[in-house]
Order: C-alpha cells, then sequence, then structure tokens
C-alpha cells in the first residue's frame, strides 16, 4: 500500500520537497532557491515560472534518490509562502506579470487612502486582518491595473488568480483544479472569516472581480489529483494544504487553544491555537484561519509576525560584513556578557506586528567607544527575541491569561543562545521539538489525514517529540530593565 507523503513547502527564497514515511520520519529534503527580484526600493518580486521550475526540480531530485517508488507515494501536501500573489493564463497556464511577493511595500499609498477613508474597522472585522500592503488584496489590486492586456485577457475569462497554493495546485493538476485552501484564503483581505467565502464587500473595496479568484477548500482532503507532471503517475492525490505559518503550528502539533509556535526564519511568525471561534485582537495582532480538516468546523489562530529575523542576521553577513557565515553570529554574541547598551532596531522593511508601521526604518543605537561588533551581533539576537516578547506579550493580553511553554522552530531555533535570550526576555519557558521542519512536517501530516494514512491529529501528537527545554535565568528586575531599553531604542525606529 501507498504510504509516502511528499512535501512541497514554496518558501520566499526556495522551494523545498521532501518525503515522509507513514512513522513521521522525514526520508529525505531538497532545497532550490531562486531569484528574487528588487525593481524599485522596497519592491519584492518572484518569477512564476521559477518558482514552479523550482519545484519540479526538487520532485525530480527527490525520485531520483530512490527512496520509493512513484506509486508508492499517497498524497502530496504543499505549504507556502503568504499572501504573494499572481495572476496567470487560463489557457497556457502562464504567468501575466511577476508575482508580487508578501515583503513587497509598493502599495503602501493605496493601504493608508483606505485607512483615512475609514475602512479599516469593517476591514478588520471581516477579514481579521489590519490594512497593510502585506496582504494580497492591494497586490490584486494592483495588478489588475498594471499588467500588459489584462483588460483583453478578463474579457476573455483568460485570467486565474491566487497565492503560491493555488498556483502550484493549478500547476501540478495540470490545470484542472482552480483551488486554494481557508488558511491562505485568509491572508487575502477578501475572505470573511466567519462564512469562509470571498466577501462581496471587500472584493468591492479593493476591486478584485470574483470569477477570477479559487474556490476555497478545506485544508485537509483530497482537492486535486496529479496530471502530466514527469514522473510522478497521474492521480496522486494532493490532500493537504496549508500556509507555511500555519503549517508550522500544526507540524507542531498546536491542537490544543493556547498551543503556540514561533518560527524563526527570514522573518519570525508566532500563531496561538484560539479554537473554533475567532477571536478579535485589540493590540495589534491579525485573526486567521489555522486550518480546516474537511468537514470539520475550522480551527482560528492569533498571529503576530516580524518582518526581519534571520534577515537580521543576513544583514550584518552581507552589508555590515562583521560576519562571514549566519552561524557565526552566535560566536561574535557569546564574546560579550550582554549587549553593553547597543540596540538595534532592525525595522529593515517597516515593522509588522504589533506596529503595523510600514514607514519605520532601522535604527542601531547607544554605541559608545568600547562597543564593537560582538556587542551588534548581541543586540541583534536581544532584538530578534525582543520583537517575539513584544508580540507574545500583546497575545497575552487579547488571551487574558499567561500563555502555555512555547514551541520554536525554524533555521535559527538552532541556536542556543538565542533561545536562552528569548526564553529570559519574554519569561516563559520554550521547548525545541526533534523535527524542526516543522512547515514540512505539518504539510504531511495534512496529507497523510486527508488520504487516511493517519486518521486524527492525537496520532500526529505521538509523533511529535520535544528536543530541548529552555528555562528563564534572567531575574524579573533585570528583566524590566532590559524591555525598557529596547522601547526607547523602537521609539526612535517609529518616529523616523
Ligand atoms: O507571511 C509570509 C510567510 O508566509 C513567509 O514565510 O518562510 O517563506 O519566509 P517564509
Amino acid at each position: 500500500m501507498a504510504s509516502y507523503v511528499l512535501a512541497i513547502d514554496q518558501g520566499t527564497t526556495g522551494s523545498t520537497v521532501a518525503l515522509m514515511d507513514d512513522q513521521g520520519r522525514l526520508c529525505a529534503s531538497v532545497n532550490n532557491e531562486f531569484p528574487q527580484h528588487y525593481p524599485q526600493p522596497g519592491w519584492v518580486e518572484h518569477e512564476a515560472a521559477d518558482i514552479w521550475k523550482s519545484v519540479k526540480k526538487g520532485i525530480a531530485s527527490i525520485l531520483r534518490k530512490g527512496l520509493c517508488k512513484p506509486t508508492d507515494i499517497a498524497a502530496i501536501g504543499i505549504t507556502n509562502q503568504r499572501e504573494t500573489t499572481l495572476l496567470w493564463d487560463r489557457r497556457s497556464g502562464e504567468a501575466l506579470n511577476k508575482a508580487i511577493v508578501w515583503q513587497c511595500r509598493r502599495t503602501t499609498e493605496f493601504c493608508e487612502k483606505l485607512k483615512s477613508d475609514g475602512h479599516e474597522k469593517m476591514v478588520k472585522r471581516k477579514s481579521g486582518l489590519v490594512l497593510d500592503p502585506y496582504f494580497s488584496a492591494s497586490k490584486f489590486r494592483w495588478l489588475l491595473r498594471n499588467t500588459k492586456g489584462i483588460k483583453t485577457a478578463l474579457n476573455a475569462g483568460r485570467v486565474a488568480g491566487g497565492t503560491v497554493d493555488s498556483y502550484l495546485i493549478w500547476q501540478l493538476s495540470g490545470g484542472q483544479r482552480h483551488v486554494s485552501d481557508v488558511s491562505n484564503a485568509s491572508r487575502t483581505s477578501l475572505m470573511n472569516l466567519a462564512t469562509l467565502d470571498w466577501d462581496n464587500e471587500l472584493l468591492e473595496l479593493f476591486d478584485v472581480p470574483r470569477d477570477i479568484l479559487p474556490e476555497i477548500v478545506p485544508s485537509s482532503g483530497v482537492l486535486a489529483t496529479t496530471q502530466g507532471i514527469k514522473g510522478l503517475p497521474d492521480g496522486i492525490p494532493i490532500a493537504g494544504v496549508a500556509g507555511d505559518q500555519q503549517a508550522a503550528l500544526f507540524g507542531q502539533a498546536c491542537f490544543t487553544p493556547g498551543d503556540a509556535k514561533c518560527t524563526f526564519g527570514t522573518g519570525s511568525f508566532i500563531l496561538m491555537n484560539t479554537g473554533t471561534e475567532p477571536l478579535d485582537s485589540h493590540s495589534g495582532l491579525l485573526t486567521t484561519v489555522a486550518w480546516q480538516l474537511g468537514s470539520k468546523k475550522p480551527v482560528y489562530a492569533l498571529e503576530g509576525g516580524a518582518f526581519v529575523c534571520g534577515a537580521a542576521v543576513q544583514w550584518l553577513r552581507d552589508e555590515l560584513q562583521i560576519i562571514r557565515r549566519s552561524a557565526e553570529v552566535e560566536t561574535l554574541a557569546r564574546q560579550v556578557d550582554d549587549h553593553g547598551g547597543v540596540e538595534f532596531v532592525p525595522a529593515l522593511t517597516g515593522l509588522g506586528a504589533p506596529h503595523w508601521a510600514p514607514e519605520a526604518r532601522g535604527v542601531i543605537c547607544g554605541l559608545t567607544r568600547g562597543s564593537g561588533r560582538a556587542h551588534i551581533a548581541r543586540a541583534t539576537l536581544d532584538a530578534m527575541a525582543l520583537q517575539n516578547a513584544d508580540i507574545l506579550l500583546a497575545m497575552e493580553r487579547d488571551l487574558g491569561k499567561r500563555m502555555k511553554p512555547l514551541r520554536v522552530d525554524g533555521g535559527a531555533s538552532a541556536n542556543d543562545l538565542l533561545m536562552q535570550i528569548q526564553a529570559d526576555v519574554l519569561g516563559r519557558k520554550l521547548i525545541r521539538p526533534q523535527v524542526v521542519e516543522t512547515t514540512v512536517a505539518g504539510a504531511c501530516y495534512l496529507a497523510g489525514l486527508g488520504v487516511g494514512l493517519w486518521q486524527k491529529p492525537a496520532d500526529i501528537r505521538k509523533i511529535w517529540q520535544s528536543d530541548a527545554e529552555f528555562r528563564v535565568k534572567m531575574k524579573p528586575q533585570q528583566r524590566r530593565q532590559r524591555v525598557s531599553s529596547w522601547q526607547r531604542a523602537l521609539d526612535r525606529a517609529l518616529i523616523l
């Protein structure tokens, strides 16, 4: 019996393809990077064809390893960079323009205008999201106004639009299915959180025609099947789909309300399971769909993301050039006892939750004659942890109680110093799982559940295992001082 799951994790800078067996073991994984385009300051674009090529290359490499026969693949799971928006031709499958990446700030002015015209309350109430260029709706509007030949294509009914999950499902199913899962759709600002359908008032506000959008489907269950993909038999079910942060929440087995995870990637994203009813945030966080398993009630989450996390370390490496490899940041930071008064607010692409200040800019301050590279490295790690603490404390305010120990994952979660700093500035225990590729794992679990490889989330909980715990070592008084120094630096980034 087919007993493997193939997962596609289509991320911002590269695509990972991985294979998991029915015991939840990751047997292999390959990553292919693809080019990023920055045509103007603040703009970020991808070529859809590059994305698709990197995915196909990954599938071919995994199959070449010969760990299982293609017919042993029971299901495919997809997880993806969220909010990134694209249009393609229904006849050829080719993109009509470059994809606008979630990080792109080109629609800032339009979002500000909607805010000053008083639309934010309605958008927040219906979609759970604030008005910010981060989300897909204003990106769709831009593409529909600025893509060459778009009017003719629209009149001919040839335009398909969507987030990356829907584009990949279209390609994998040979153009048979135009669907997006609820978790991805909940990041567009066009889906109504209560009805789980595109909302007419939101569509009108952003001027997006409903008929170019995908059908919204659950995150687990047979959503499409493969057709015409080299090396793969036709008919393999695509049975699990979720935005990458929601997939990581699932991969961390955060199945109970109050369970939360923080993924340390390019940015850092914190999500907390809030159960089957959406919880409004009064603290600058987002309400979003975590997942929907088949016809069951959807599970919602509160989310806060800091746009720059690991990217701050890359900036030290590529722009300041004070380290040669990202991993060196830990060794350098360990050369000093603390930040020595130096603060780095990495608002390099504005500030996300809970501030939502697209115009904020990065700040390094508190320098003295004694400050050196090591202090800047340490201040960077502190900043990554402090901005997460701001988000987590906002989450506790919304929740009205202390949260459970935070589960951590993503590349930088391997950095023990960073994890200790995180536990200290937050004042809460952290747990790191054995499998830190939780995004891929989440996609596999959703797909495996979708075809009955596993029966219920409790089966997944048995697979999930903790690897390390980080307990709080910092004294409360020390924490108060550390946080207030950070707050002063943050104020400077916000008033620029
Ligand atoms: O919301 C953006 C997020 O989904 C991007 O994740 O891992 O591709 O940086 P990542």
